[in-house]
């Protein structure tokens, strides 16, 4: 079974002095709660501070929200997989749609990334997700199908069974209209069925797919019961420590 693995993407929230007050509140909160993967990720700024804050906590992984693929030099502004490598990051969002749309963001630079995520022994979080234009000209499978194909090309199966995937759809981002539980089942299910194709069946079983977009407590569970969710990216509704604890204890529950 697949263990469902709950990501905090806090964008560009959370100064070093609120990340500190949210981890105080959420590991109470979570107690020593394990069935499901926990995994923060904050903003480049308070990673070094939640790392140390996380010393002691076994279930609270760290995350980053982007990397760029060459390991140093002039490129002013951007981060290494060394640099997060160091602070005990173990996860890394590529291709987040707002990167892809405010940051120029293609399926080559993701593959990129996820390449240089993978040789620091980083696990990429792959975002893939379809726009409400191309859902109503009935794209989904041909949007997710070439992002696939572009952000992965070139993984053996053993890599890719260290990668996330998280399948968000655009117009469910931010925006309070999360796609029904159905909806995300169709088009996770698409997603593990061209992994099978990509790779191979035995891959496709293994590896992790999110949901992303508008996750709430009170939507957790419908969503992350269905049988191809294996987890959710949630990004405004992870800033609230108790809520964050909240989603979290809701998809435990489905583990037993
Ligand atoms: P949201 O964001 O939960 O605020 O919709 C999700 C995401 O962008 O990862």
């Amino acid at each position: 079974m697949r263990k469902k693995i709950i990501a905090a993407n806090w964008k560009m929230n959370m100064t070093v002095n609120e990340a500190k007050s949210f981890l105080d509140t959420f590991v109470r909160e979570l107690g020593d709660e394990s069935r499901a993967e926990v995994v923060v990720i904050p903003p480049f700024t308070a990673l070094a501070e939640v790392s140390n804050r996380l010393t002691d906590v076994q279930n609270v992984k760290l995350g980053a929200q982007n990397l760029h693929w060459e390991k140093s030099g002039a490129f002013t502004g951007e981060v290494s997989a060394a640099m997060l490598r160091e602070l005990f990051v173990r996860y890394v969002v590529v291709g987040h749609s707002e990167r892809r749309t405010l940051f120029g963001e293609t399926d080559a630079t993701v593959n990129k990334k996820a390449r240089a995520a993978l040789d620091a022994t980083l696990k990429p979080i792959v975002c893939i997700g379809e726009t409400l234009a191309q859902r109503d000209a009935n794209q989904v499978e041909q949007v997710l199908e070439m992002q696939l194909k572009g952000s992965l090309a070139g993984f053996s199966a053993e890599e890719l069974q260290q990668m996330v995937l998280a399948y968000e759809p655009v117009w469910a981002i931010g925006t309070g209209r999360t796609a029904s539980p159905e909806q995300a089942q169709e088009a996770q299910a698409f997603i593990r069925k061209t992994i099978a194709t990509i790779a191979d069946p035995a891959t496709a079983d293994k590896i992790r797919i999110q949901y992303g977009g508008s996750v709430k407590a009170d939507n957790a569970s419908a969503l992350m019961s269905q049988p191809d969710i294996d987890g959710a990216l949630v990004g405004g509704a992870s800033l609230d420590p108790r809520g964050f604890a909240e989603i979290v204890k809701a998809t435990c529950k489905l583990q037993d």
